[in-house]
């Protein structure tokens, strides 16, 4: 294999892989530049050559279903969705033998603030995330799928759906694909536009037609999935990373990472940068080399602290930070998250308080209200950082704020009241100085940095 890449730019916002210093090909952004989406495009570049192989279409034996789970679980391809859940060990559960209806569903959500990578690649690459749902269809039996696309994001479905129909006409999708005997019909799916709709449970519950609020676990959806039948649920950039591992083999991708974090990641790189956009780079880059590719942080400041993978990951001191790479491994073993990979960058004028605030009116607001931890907590963190905020604190708050999300963390049924939870307790782990300077003071600490 041959690196063919290095370091290009694609549009305005920036997005790069940076793929050079390892010996490999670029994936899934690589090459793109918004007017080269379309079927003949993607092949030109080797689209649905993984499939073809897959299928043993023009020369070779069609691989086993087995083969090909084998194959994604030696990549060690995690899930991007958010929890780096390992991708072949979920494919392993849908059961073979099952009489009736199986579904795959492709998560293209992505509600979480920071996070913009999954409307890129189907905007800039939305045949790779087919190509990458066929050959999931393809080793786990499954005849129908969905792509269920945040509710907003209009252009982004318009060209899904335009690709959906290019690979339909060339035989790519539907009954008897290229002459085999594999049949898969894939549709595109609107969401609702809520956070929670990116939950699995809640996603199947809306895309039933029903309010997207989640469902108890388990039942998983490989037993109990979309109108009650199994189902594998899986993020669209996982999917857009299934087609390379086939065609170069699982090793080769475990080998673009590192252990147990195989292949590249997408970050999506946004706050105090001078040029935040989506960044495709290896699992296991540093962390200090994500923020040069987008342009350091803003002139004349300094890095203060980072939200590594999502609005939901606990937040990291920069210098906690600057010695991290970026996989899951390092950055758990730094107290944080990998997430879905959207990093937040907050440099020294940036009020810890007030970033707090706005992240827990979020979970708030977002909230599905089922459960009592959930629904009640989340406001209550809300008004108590509020009040912190508004000169209103008292010395018993910090306390207060910690106990709460302790009560809410790990006593709900789905993982929401987790990622509320969670920010709240690192904010003041790490800047506890800057929340009882507020309360003591009634007024910001980094205002003074302005
Ligand atoms: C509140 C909440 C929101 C979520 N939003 C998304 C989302 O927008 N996209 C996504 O892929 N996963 C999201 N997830 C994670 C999914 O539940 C699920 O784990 C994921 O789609 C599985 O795909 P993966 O194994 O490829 O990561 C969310 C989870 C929670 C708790
Ligand atoms: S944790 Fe929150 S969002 Fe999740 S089910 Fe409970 S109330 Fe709804």
């Amino acid at each position: 294999m041959k690196a063919q890449h290095i370091l290009s730019q694609f549009r305005a916002t920036g997005i790069q892989t940076c793929l050079h210093d390892r010996h490999i090909d670029p994936q899934i952004l690589a090459g793109l530049n918004g007017s080269n989406w379309r079927l003949k495009d993607y092949e030109a570049r080797g689209g649905y050559q993984a499939l073809r192989k897959v299928l043993g279409i023009g020369g070779g034996e069609a691989m086993t279903q087995d083969q090909v789970i084998a194959t994604v679980k030696e990549s060690a391809l995690r899930g991007r969705g958010g929890a780096g859940f390992p991708t072949g060990l979920k494919w392993s559960f849908m059961p073979r033998q099952f009489p009736g209806q199986k579904y795959l569903v492709c998560n293209s959500d992505e509600g979480e603030p920071g996070t913009c990578k999954d409307r890129d690649i189907m905007e800039f690459n939305p045949h790779i995330v087919i190509e990458g749902m066929a050959i999931a269809a393809y080793a786990m039996g499954i005849s129908v799928g969905y792509n269920y696309i945040h509710g907003e994001i209009f252009s982004t479905y318009e060209r899904f759906e335009e690709a959906l129909d290019e690979a339909r006409a060339a035989g790519l999708l539907g009954n008897n694909i290229l002459g085999s005997s594999f049949t898969f019909q894939l549709h595109a799916a609107h969401g609702f536009g809520a956070y929670i709709c990116g939950e699995e449970t809640a996603l199947l519950e809306s895309l039933e037609g029903k309010k997207g609020q989640p469902r108890f676990k388990p039942p998983f959806p490989a037993s109990f999935g979309l109108y009650g039948k199994p189902t594998t649920i899986n993020n669209t950039e996982t999917f857009a990373a299934v087609p390379w591992i086939l065609r170069n083999g699982g090793q080769a991708y475990l080998e673009c990472g590192k252990p147990n974090n195989g292949g590249t990641k997408i970050y999506s790189v946004s706050g105090d940068v001078e040029l935040p956009g989506n960044f495709e780079v290896p699992m296991g880059t540093p962390f200090a080399k994500v923020l040069e590719l987008a342009g350091g942080v803003r002139k004349g400041r300094k890095l203060k602290a980072v939200i590594p993978g999502g609005s939901s990951s606990p937040i990291l001191p920069a210098s906690i930070m600057m010695a991290c790479t970026m996989d899951y491994d390092s950055i758990a073993k730094a107290g944080s998250m990998l997430g879905s990979g959207a990093v937040i960058v907050l440099d020294d004028s940036r009020c810890m308080v007030k970033s707090l605030q706005r992240l827990s009116y979020f979970y708030m607001h977002e909230s599905c209200g089922q459960c009592t931890p959930c629904r009640e907590g989340t406001g209550w963190l809300s008004r108590v950082v509020d009040r912190i905020e508004n000169g209103h604190g008292q010395a018993t708050d910090l306390d207060l704020l910690d106990s709460v999300a302790e009560d809410i963390q790990g006593r709900t049924i789905c993982a929401l009241g987790d990622a509320a939870a969670m920010p709240v307790r690192a904010m003041i782990k790490h800047f506890r100085n800057e929340f009882e300077y507020h309360v003591q003071h009634k007024t910001c600490m980094a205002a003074a940095y302005d």
